[in-house]
């Protein structure tokens, strides 16, 4: 992938993003980052509308295992701020739900939306809400 249309950098590539001894975090991170750069660059192609479909069912997918995950992560280790992060998880997931569901209706127009929704929303929740908790991980 070229750098020059990656717009979502994370994972092993990107130090700020690197959670020792939470690598399957980091690879499901990862998946989402990877979702978000495969449909930003169809779209500099003008091909973005042909894989939205696709992408947006991976993206729910992924999203739905990945918030499992860190949600049991969060539970085995009696998190405190476990309430408040799975409020985010849900609003990402109804972010998703949303763009997915107008998408089964035949709209074909939220390709932009869905990269808006990965780079910012996805993206801010990684940085911020889950930073915290894996650096309280990195403590148990
Ligand atoms: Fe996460
Ligand atoms: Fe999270």
């Amino acid at each position: 992938m070229s750098t020059a249309v990656c717009i979502f950098q994370g994972g092993p590539r990107n130090a700020s993003y690197t959670m020792p001894r939470l690598s399957e975090m980091d690879r499901q991170h990862q998946i989402l980052f990877d979702l978000g750069n495969r449909l930003h660059e169809a779209m500099l192609l003008g091909k973005g509308k042909e894989i939205l479909g696709p992408i947006l069912a991976q993206v729910k997918t992924h999203m739905s295992a990945h918030c499992a995950h860190e949600e049991k992560l969060m539970k085995d280790t009696h998190y405190r701020e476990y309430r408040e992060h799975i409020q985010e998880h849900e609003e990402l997931a109804n972010a998703a739900r949303f763009l997915s569901e107008r998408f089964q209706c035949g709209e074909t127009t939220m390709t932009i939306e869905l990269t808006l929704f990965l780079s910012s929303s996805v993206k801010q929740h990684i940085l911020t809400t889950d930073r915290r908790l894996t650096e309280y991980l990195n403590t148990r």
